[in-house]
């Protein structure tokens, strides 16, 4: 019975979350260490366009039918067959697993609709290119969290470092800036998470908030974190990776300025930089989910537990290069 697999990364927000919303430049690199995997399997005793969804890690197990349309796995094979233009799939099973963390900033749903659409796309005869998995993947990030920046689905999608410039609406740029960059040498992060669960939406949503009663003062902080994001690329393709640690460690404070640290972020962030780490921040949305560590290889493992006796409920060490299996 024929089957068609794919996976696709994690990702960890480097430099820029939050000034990305308002057309600053951001970078992201894939954590390959944790997977998104879907599975689609041929069912020749199905009905014909019968399609079953199972998603054990969240105990989902249903008829595509039967799910709401806004129901994100139902979006993503929805808008798979939609872009194909196939009204009439053979009968098939698509199961998703998943060792991403959820809700913590690792991009689990857009890895999960990039899985899903590779598969999917595959077993469909038809397996769509980069650009097309990157935009379904965006369209279903939009239930996830309403006005995403397009980062997650773009560096999930290609495995590989992006710098990423959104086009804002009224800004300069009519499309985003998308560019994929090499590493000149290799480094390491550690990840820890804060095992609190906090919904992009809600920090995305007061930062909004905070711009609009503060304007200037939010468009400074968006200027230094861009600022920011630029020289750590410069940084990367020159080879200088084990200076990007204090440029962590001056995001994560414009980031404490903008509201979006927490105390379990600051204390993790605190416990990495006295533990050896070269420069600490938070990593996405904020308020919970992770933080990151630049390392050097052999002190990883020292800082991953001290982490982890301060409260991490995960941790994770990572190796970031220009191209990732
Ligand atoms: O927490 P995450 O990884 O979903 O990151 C959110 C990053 C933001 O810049 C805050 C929002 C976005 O859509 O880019």
């Amino acid at each position: 019975m024929p089957s068609f697999t794919a996976t696709a990364p994690g990702k960890v927000i480097l430099f820029g979350e939050h000034a990305v919303v308002y057309g600053r430049p951001a970078i992201a690199v894939p954590v390959v260490d944790v997977r998104a995997r879907a599975i689609v399997r041929a069912d020749p005793r199905g009905k014909p366009g019968c399609i079953q969804v199972q998603a054990p890690d969240i105990y989902l197990e249903s008829n595509l039918e039967a799910l709401s349309p806004d129901q994100p796995l139902a979006r993503v094979i929805q808008s798979t067959l939609t872009t194909l233009g196939i009204t009439h799939p053979s009968a098939c099973t698509v199961r998703v697993t998943s060792t991403i963390p959820v809700a913590a900033g690792l991009g689990s749903g857009a890895a999960v609709s990039v899985a899903i659409v590779r598969a999917f796309s595959a077993f469909l005869g038809h397996p769509l290119p980069d650009e097309e998995v990157s935009q379904i993947a965006y369209e279903v990030e939009k239930l996830h969290h309403g006005t995403p920046s397009g980062i997650d689905n773009t560096v999930i999608t290609y495995t590989r470092p992006v710098y990423f410039v959104r086009a804002i609406p009224g800004g300069n740029r009519t499309a985003s800036l998308i560019e994929t960059f090499p590493i000149r040498q290799p480094f390491t992060l550690v990840i820890g998470d804060t095992g609190v669960s906090s919904p992009t939406s809600i920090a995305v949503g007061d930062v909004r908030q905070a711009w609009q009663a503060d304007p200037a003062r939010y468009e400074r902080l968006f200027d230094a974190i861009g600022t920011i994001a630029g020289k750590a690329r410069l940084l990367m393709e020159s080879g200088g990776s084990n200076s990007l640690g204090a440029l962590m460690d001056e995001n994560h404070s414009l980031l404490c300025e903008m509201g979006v640290s927490s105390p379990e972020l600051d204390r993790l962030v605190e416990t990495a930089r006295s533990s050896g780490a070269l420069g600490a921040k938070l990593s996405g949305s904020g308020r919970g989910g992770n933080m990151i560590a630049l390392a050097d290889e052999e002190k990883a493992e020292a800082i991953s537990q001290a982490l982890r006796s301060s409260g991490a409920t995960r941790t994770i060490v990572t190796t970031i290069k220009s191209s990732m299996p």
